[in-house]
């Protein structure tokens, strides 16, 4: 592995190679990092020399594992101005491959496995890294064992069995389904690519990161609202300034993060209001925001750490916030959010309200997913509030899936 020179762990820095693959610290369970030579690499890669390449998040190829990418053109999404709000941003990955930016990720973590020669690759998930580990390791010729709650959107479901996957629906939360891969994969000979439990899924989302400052014009903004249910987009965003600042594209400057969740599944705000460093279990999570139902996050610490260093927030929104963002944003913008996304609109309300950011900051708000692959989710939604049947009731497939 030319390009990364180690991987080294969040928690007590020990170095582990990269020439084979790696879970988390054996020591202590930490999240690894993949490192570079930054200092090396600076100079011949400037910012100059991402003109004219591919649209994709493998234009940052220098700072991406060197392995043949499994690519379905993911990232370089666009970056919106608000038609509403003259200084917001909003950042639309659910023009992804697979409609979420968890194609970035599983871009990076495909690659990797297929560079390594790993032939079975298993996952938990909320929802949409499902689809996006089926998509990528169809294209990868690799198999993929999915694991996830019975009630996601059905999109997800679909999605991953078109793909090939072998999808187990779980009866019960993202916990559960992580507790069945670790169970069974011993046996299966599965390699697990949970969030977090293999370095190059931050890999993957840290390319929002640099997208964001180029497509910015490698000016931070003021800040980024990010809705977290494992919250790797947080995690590798803020991998990327630093890198960024190495390579001396941007200097020590950081937007405030803002984490935003479900009040229906709201560990790390929690952990943030207590000034704590660390999150607990949050029991009985539901919200229809399916990708934020994640009850205990594996990089809470690492999530709460950036909140603290970069000056920013938590906050939780009800779902009848994000609905009714979903709506005002589909209306007055034209962009089809999924509900986690819309959920960054709901905290900017909110932070406005409250004073904490003021009209003339530039914000980017993060639509992290399309609304397309929530239409079951919406038309339930929708159709609760009249107590008229849903389609799929009208349909008939309403059921055990
Ligand atoms: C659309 C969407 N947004 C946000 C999230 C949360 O992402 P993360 O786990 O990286 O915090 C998910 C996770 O499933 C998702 O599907
Ligand atoms: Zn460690």
């Amino acid at each position: 592995m030319a390009r990364i020179t180690h991987l080294e762990c969040t928690k007590c820095a020990q170095r582990l190679t990269a020439d084979t693959p790696q879970t988390v610290c054996p020591k202590d369970g930490g999240v690894l990092y993949a490192r570079y030579d930054l200092h090396a690499i600076k100079s011949p890669f400037s910012q100059g020399q991402l003109k004219g390449r591919a649209c994709t998040m493998w234009r940052y190829a220098e700072v991406l594992p060197e392995a043949n990418p499994v690519s379905l053109g993911e990232g370089f999404t666009p970056i919106l101005s608000s038609r509403e709000h003259p200084n917001v941003y909003i950042k639309d990955e659910g023009l992804n491959p697979t409609g979420s930016f968890k194609a970035r990720g599983l871009s990076a973590a495909v690659t990797m496995a297929k560079h390594y020669g790993l032939k079975k690759l298993a996952i938990p998930s909320a929802g949409n890294a499902a689809g996006a580990l089926a998509a990528y390791a169809a294209a990868a010729g690799i198999e993929a064992h999915i694991f996830m709650p019975k009630d996601v959107p059905i999109a997800n479901r679909i999605e991953s069995e078109y793909y090939g996957a072998h999808v187990t629906l779980v009866d019960g939360l993202i916990g559960d389904c992580a507790r069945m891969v670790g169970e069974r994969k011993k046996t299966e000979g599965w390699f697990d690519v949970s969030t977090l439990k293999e370095p190059f899924r931050v890999e993957g989302k840290k390319t929002m990161g640099y997208e964001v400052a180029e497509q910015l014009g490698w000016r931070m903004p003021q800040g980024i609202i990010y809705p977290t249910g494992g919250g790797v987009g947080m995690i590798g965003m803020w991998k990327a300034f630093d890198e960024m600042e190495q390579l001396g594209w941007i200097g020590p400057e950081r937007p405030q993060m803002i984490t935003v969740q479900s009040a229906g599944c709201a560990p790390i705000v929690k952990a943030w209001d207590e000034g704590k460093s660390a999150a607990e279990m949050w029991p009985n999570a539901a919200t229809t925001a399916a990708g934020l139902r994640v009850p205990k996050a594996y990089g809470d610490y690492l999530i709460l750490d950036i909140l603290r260093k970069s000056r920013g927030t938590a906050v939780a929104v009800t779902d009848e916030e994000i609905m009714d963002a979903l709506h005002h944003w589909a209306r007055v913008e034209g962009i089809f959010a999924a509900p986690e996304g819309a959920a960054a609109l709901a905290a900017y309300r909110k932070l406005r309200g409250n004073g904490f950011f003021q009209p003339d900051d530039t914000v980017v708000l993060f639509n992290t997913g399309t609304g397309l692959k929530y239409l079951d989710t919406m038309d339930g939604a929708q159709r609760s509030r009249t107590n008229l049947p849903t389609s799929r009731q009208i349909a008939g497939i309403i059921g055990p899936y």
